[in-house]
């Protein structure tokens, strides 16, 4: 059994990484937040799988890509957030965020990865379009989410499919023909 589970937010600057934590935390949206929000940990009991679940913001403000490589390591999942009307920010899903994480893993195993597509509440169009031939590209992403840190839609779930993607991963993370 898993001691606790570490969740990693990262993504282009100004997709709402920092909004969605504290609107999970507060449950209202907060109008003015810092550009990384505090370290959070949910205690066991109030979260769907009872394991206790750190919640850990980036900023590229406030660190280094040293810093940010650390943080991945030690991550369990990491949630790569885009916004939903911002096709540059779905570019660098593939682009740079998942060559990241992937690079910053160890060799045999991969760390699972969930899109996240925010500010759905200024939505046109859905960018499911945009996202289904990525997700078909790596198999290490577990599922996406569209969300809105703003109208508070789909935030519980998105740390609910965060946790449980550590706990009861369906992708292969063990790659054998990784392996030389
Ligand atoms: P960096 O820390 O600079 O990387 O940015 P970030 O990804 O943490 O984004 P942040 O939470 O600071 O939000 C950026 C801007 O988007 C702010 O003005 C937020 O109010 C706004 N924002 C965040 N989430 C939403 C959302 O769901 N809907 C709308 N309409 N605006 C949002
Ligand atoms: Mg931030």
């Amino acid at each position: 059994m898993r001691r606790d589970v570490r969740i990693l937010l990262v993504g282009e600057p100004k997709v709402g990484k920092t909004s969605l934590i504290m609107s999970l935390v507060s449950e209202e949206f907060p109008e003015e937040v810092p550009a990384r929000a505090e370290e959070i940990t949910i205690p066991a009991d109030v979260t769907p799988e009872c394991v206790p679940t750190h919640i850990i913001d980036y900023s590229a403000s406030e660190q280094t890509d040293e810093e940010l490589q650390e943080e991945i390591k030690r991550a369990n999942v990491v949630c790569v957030v885009y916004d939903v009307n911002s096709e540059s920010t779905i570019e660098k899903i593939k682009s740079k965020w998942i060559p990241l994480v992937n690079s910053s893993a160890n060799q045999w195993s991969k760390i699972p990865v969930i899109l996240v597509g925010n500010k759905s509440d200024l939505q046109g169009a859905s960018s499911m379009e945009s996202i289904l031939p990525i997700m078909n590209q790596f198999t290490e992403i577990e599922t996406c989410v569209e969300c809105s840190a703003k109208n508070l839609k789909n935030i519980s779930e998105l740390f609910f499919y965060a946790q449980k993607a550590v706990l009861h991963p369906t992708a292969p993370l063990y790659c054998p023909d990784k392996k030389e």
